[in-house]
């Protein structure tokens, strides 16, 4: 049912190895150097890291941030339609923070101290980093160039679409529910056609705390703690109201007066602009509210909608797609056409068939269907904050963990990692979803029917991911030792048609599994060939993605080196090596013959 790609590039390269080395592994041929470990200086004062992690929070918001994630290289010239590969803004996302590594003595007590409090908020959010190839191949950073910019989990954001002045929105901070303030858990990412970042917020929910007897669906639905956040930022000491909106319960007599609804300024799409540093970060309701993976754009058609897609990661979530109310034109895109589309979510049946389901109040069939389940939503605010709810009501598919998406850059064909659902029972199984006890996960992909904004699609099971042995009924693909691999994660296609995979093991997967460590794998999407290209090092997740131009420079990002470690016991010495403290780095990849990465 999946038409082929017409042309397929070859993958020339050795695979590596699986292993447990603690260091980064690229093929025979290719070199890898560290580039904007957590801690260096990138802005304001540009203060020198510590390795013994002595640096203040007001170092941290002056430093890059920790757990580097998705990622995007803006050519230096890309608003002026230019394609630079040897000078841009690299753009990358830190998801949360390691107390055992970010203080020099991991957490202090409960409750917490607000200067270790305030280091933890600005080593999340996002870098933007202006970097530059030297004469000698190497990259480093422009120092004091204007671009350079931390957002973190402070910074003042814009709440912009349909979301934007409900009443669920209303805080202390934005009375008026146009405001708040940082962004969390920031894992995938996205870029725009028209030059912006999108980072995506995850695992927000863990962050807060609503000790209220009921909690709203708002927080119920997304698992905001009903006794402590996940780092008891709600404690930190002396108080201040950067750190108390982080207790969500009702504590005054109206909203306008409390945070009860801060966690509703979360879980969103944002738009980030890295060519111009003063500019607003704008939170994108209309794509919904859920555990945001990632944000991909379909192929871009001039005159036609355009489409985005969003997976939910969590156990039994789903996946979504956007389609812009008004049409894409290159000469006045912008993110006002992310503010206004609906979003639709995935049903797949078993016959390989697939519906889109709308999430909108304004029609019948969806309407229907909520008053079948007893639900009421008082507008499209409110269908957009309980888009979880939603997608429950609409029928959609229960998927295995949906983390990143890929478009082909000819096809439109869209990949989606499914890394694993350890919680499916056998009596839960659909073909989109096959296996109980899903410790390894698979990708699936599809093929929208006529245009990339049809309501119907195509799809089938691209790789069925697990140990030497492993078939993916359907095809001839059976993982070898080149390729063995569980928890598929990042996903990439570059702009020859080569689809990147990077994996995120976990818990004993991770520290004992018969894969090695965390790695990434790329594969002919036509032929399912697949080598492994990457390992990482010790205790590591590979995550983030992207390159220059030309497919000469790939950077790759490195997260959590080192996890299982306690203060007085580093389990991984990446990349400063001796006794030092793990870092979170981007990895800067070249062939050493100047060839095109991949080949
Ligand atoms: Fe942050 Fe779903 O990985
Ligand atoms: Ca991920
Ligand atoms: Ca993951
Ligand atoms: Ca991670």
């Amino acid at each position: 049912v999946v038409p082929p790609v017409a042309e397929a590039p070859l993958l020339g390269f050795a695979a590596v190895a699986a292993s447990r080395v603690d260091t980064v592994l690229v093929p025979e041929g290719y070199s890898a150097s560290v580039l904007l470990p957590w801690g260096t200086p990138l802005a304001g004062d540009y203060p020198a890291y510590l390795a013994d992690a002595s640096n203040t929070g007001q170092d941290q918001e002056q430093q890059v941030g920790m757990h580097h994630d998705g990622m995007h290289f803006f050519p230096i010239d890309a608003r002026s339609n230019g394609s630079s590969s040897t000078e841009g803004l690299l753009v990358f996302n830190h998801e949360y923070i390691d107390h055992n590594l970010i203080h020099p003595n991991g957490i202090d007590a409960i409750p917490r101290l607000a200067d270790q409090v305030r280091k933890e908020m600005a080593a999340h959010g996002v870098s933007v980093a202006h970097i530059q190839q030297q004469a000698d191949g190497s990259w480093q950073l422009v120092n004091n160039s204007p671009f350079n910019r931390r957002i973190t989990a402070a910074t003042p954001m814009e709440l912009a679409g349909p979301v934007r002045g409900s009443n669920k929105v209303v805080t202390k901070y934005s009375p008026e529910g146009s405001r708040t303030r940082g962004t969390l858990n920031n894992c995938g990412n996205g870029f725009t056609p028209w030059g912006t970042y999108l980072t995506c917020e995850e695992n927000w929910a863990g962050y807060f705390v609503n000790t209220d007897a009921e909690q709203p669906r708002e927080h119920q639905r997304y698992g905001v703690s009903g006794s402590n956040g996940r780092y008891f930022w709600e404690t930190a000491t002396p108080a201040a109201d950067q750190y108390q909106r982080f207790n969500a319960s009702a504590t005054a007599a109206s909203a306008s007066e409390d945070y009860r609804n801060e966690p509703n300024t979360y879980g969103w799409i944002v738009e980030i602009d890295p060519f111009n540093p003063d500019s607003v970060p704008q939170k994108r309701t209309a794509l919904g509210r859920f555990g945001h993976e990632g944000i991909i754009f379909g192929k871009l058609e001039e005159g036609k909608p355009l489409v985005l897609y969003s997976g939910d990661d969590s156990r039994f979530e789903y996946i979504y797609k956007f389609v812009s109310a008004a049409p894409y034109y290159q000469n006045t895109a912008g993110g006002h056409l992310l503010n206004d589309g609906v979003l639709y979510v995935a049903r797949f049946n078993d016959d390989g068939s697939g519906e889109w389901l709308p999430l909108d109040i304004n029609n019948a069939d969806f309407q229907t269907k909520a008053s079948a389940a007893g639900v009421a939503f008082a507008d499209q605010a409110d269908v957009l904050l309980n888009t979880r709810l939603a997608a429950d009501v609409s029928g959609a598919t229960k998927m295995d963990r949906p983390e990143w998406g890929a478009v082909h850059p000819d096809t439109g064909e869209v990949y989606f990692t499914l890394t694993n659902n350890t919680r499916r029972t056998a009596e839960q199984l659909d073909a989109a979803n096959p296996r109980a006890n899903n410790t390894t996960g698979h990708i699936i992909r599809w093929h929208e029917r006529d245009t990339q904004e049809a309501l119907a699609f195509d799809w089938d099971i691209f790789l069925l991911a697990g140990d030497v042995g492993t078939e993916t009924p359907g095809t001839e693909l059976v993982l070898d030792a080149d390729n063995h691999l569980a928890s598929p994660d990042g996903l990439w296609f570059d702009k020859n048609g080569l689809l990147w995979i990077q994996t995120d093991m976990s818990g004993s997967q991770q520290g004992e599994g018969p894969y090695g460590n965390n790695q990434m794998l790329v594969a002919d999407p036509v032929t399912r060939q697949m080598k492994r290209f990457l390992v990482g090092p010790t205790d590591c997740e590979v995550t983030g993605i992207s390159a220059t131009p030309d497919m000469k420079t790939l950077f790759v990002n490195i997260q959590h080196p080192g996890d299982r470690s306690s203060p007085d016991n580093f389990t991984s010495h990446w990349p400063d090596g001796g006794s030092s403290r793990a870092r979170s780095a981007t990895v800067v990849i070249t062939k050493d013959d100047g060839g095109v990465i991949g080949s």
